[in-house]
Parts: C-alpha cells; sequence; structure tokens
C-alpha cells in the first residue's frame, strides 16, 4: 500500500491572501519526511490552488515521485507531457465545483475520445496513467478498454454516506470495482475525503494499492502544528526590544 499525500489544500491556503506562504514545495519536503510515498497535484485550468511554479519547483526537487491530478485538456497535458511525472490521474474538471465531483464520464464518447488522445500523449512521455472513475462496472471496463494503467476509485461516496447500512453498501460498491478492476488488469488506487476516522476499512481492501489523501492530513496538520506556531510567535513578539529605531534593526532571536 502507497501513500500519496496530496499538498493542493496548503496550496489552497497561500493563494487565499495572495502571498508565498505556506509554500507547497517545503509542504512535500515534509510529507516525504514524514512517510508518504508520493506526492499528489492537481493542477487546475483556472490554478486555484497549485500553479505552474509550483509543479515546476516539484518535479525538481520531489524525491519519491509525482502523482499529478490533470483534465484531458491540452494546455494541462502539454506541461504534463514536458514534465513527465511518475503518474498522471486523469480526472474530470468543472469550474463552478468546490472540489472534484465524481469520476469522469467515460460512458460519454467524447470524453472517452479526449481520455483517449491524453492518455496517448502521456504514455509516449513515460509516464504511468490512472483514470479516477466512480466504482462503477461500466467505468472499470471503458477505463480497461482505453488502455490506462490504473484506476483511481471515487472513495467520495463512501466518505459522504450518513447511516452505516449507506457506509457499508458504498463499501462493498468499492470492493466489487477494486474486484472488477484488478481482473480486468488494472491498478486499484483510491481517494477523496477519506479521513483518520474512515479510511482503515478502505485501506483494507483486496487489489487497493495507493490511497490519495489531502484535505483531512492538511486539516489535522494545522491542528497539531498551531500549538507550536503560536508559541514561537509569542517568544518573537515578548523578545521585541521596547523601542524599535527602524523596521530593519529588528533580528530574529537566536535559533528561530
Ligand atoms: N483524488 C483525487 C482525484 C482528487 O481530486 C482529490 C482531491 O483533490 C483527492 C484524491 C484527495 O481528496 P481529499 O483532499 O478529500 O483527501
Amino acid at each position: 500500500m502507497r501513500l500519496y499525500i496530496n499538498i493542493d489544500h496548503v496550496a489552497t491556503v497561500r493563494q487565499a491572501r495572495r502571498t508565498d506562504e505556506p509554500d507547497p514545495v517545503r509542504a512535500a519536503v515534509l510529507a516525504e519526511l514524514g512517510g508518504a510515498d508520493g506526492i499528489t497535484i492537481h493542477l487546475r485550468e483556472d490554478r486555484r490552488h497549485i500553479n505552474d511554479r509550483d509543479v515546476r519547483l516539484l518535479a525538481e526537487t520531489v524525491r519519491t515521485g509525482i502523482n499529478f491530478e490533470l483534465a484531458a485538456a491540452d494546455p494541462v497535458v502539454d506541461i504534463a507531457v514536458e514534465l513527465a511525472p511518475m503518474q498522471a490521474t486523469l480526472v474530470p474538471e468543472k469550474r463552478e465545483e468546490v472540489t472534484t465531483e465524481g469520476g469522469l464520464n467515460l460512458a460519454s464518447a467524447s470524453v472517452r475520445d479526449g481520455v483517449a488522445a491524453a492518455l496517448r500523449r502521456l504514455e509516449a512521455a513515460g509516464t504511468r496513467t490512472s483514470l479516477f472513475i466512480d466504482p462503477d462496472p461500466d467505468a472499470l471496463e471503458h477505463s480497461a478498454g482505453l488502455g490506462a494503467h490504473a484506476v483511481e476509485l471515487h472513495t467520495g461516496e463512501y466518505a459522504n454516506a450518513g447511516r452505516d447500512a449507506e457506509r457499508a453498501a458504498e463499501l462493498a460498491r468499492l470492493a466489487t470495482a477494486a474486484e472488477l478492476g484488478h481482473g480486468l488488469g488494472l491498478a486499484i488506487h483510491a481517494g477523496h475525503g477519506l479521513t483518520y476516522e474512515n479510511v482503515v476499512p478502505v485501506a483494507a481492501l483486496p487489489h487497493i494499492e495507493e490511497l490519495n489523501i489531502g484535505h483531512s492530513v492538511v486539516s489535522r496538520a494545522v491542528l497539531v502544528g498551531l500549538e507550536r506556531a503560536v508559541r514561537e510567535m509569542k517568544a518573537i513578539v515578548l523578545g521585541a526590544p521596547d523601542r524599535v529605531p527602524s523596521p530593519g534593526a529588528w533580528v530574529p532571536p537566536k535559533g528561530f
């Protein structure tokens, strides 16, 4: 089982202020030190979080491997082909959505044509390919027909299921899809909406070899890191001299 950490959410916080922190490139280093097997990023067409600078720097600095999520659209496929990441996952993209809603609609011939063209280009670049799909038999058949190496099963319905029975039904759907996909020769990944509380049953499903998790990990990082961050800021504030002659005269405390 590989754990890939999605760092888009770090970039989302940065973009809320259009500043340079927190930097997803630094977050990727820490995720790798924490044991991430790979770094997942989604270069959206509207660049709402990860941007071109991030992708290029991450391509140079990530030591594990990048799972590059992208729409099957030429401008972003051009970038993926140029950088040739370890893996690319094609996802559907709608501008008005808050996050990726549902898997690729492979029942549509025009979507399939777009995906097929992107897959050909990514494969020629030497990148492993994956398709983000709902845990649905038709989507799995189409994915195998299109020649993708892997599918990422969308776990959002499972994550959002309210009652136990509903959640058990969604888990069974994922299990069936994993079995079918494996039988079709596809590698099976899963992700979206997975948390510290709900991940174990998914991680325990047969054939699933990679999980992509972002929001829950970044959310926890804010909480487990907040106390230390406040303590450090307080030490700086309390260490300020009574009167600072000019802003340039401030020197960071030793060890900061
Ligand atoms: N997989 C895909 C294809 C996604 O689009 C996302 C969300 O960016 C994830 C996994 C990670 O989802 P979450 O942030 O809810 O863990």
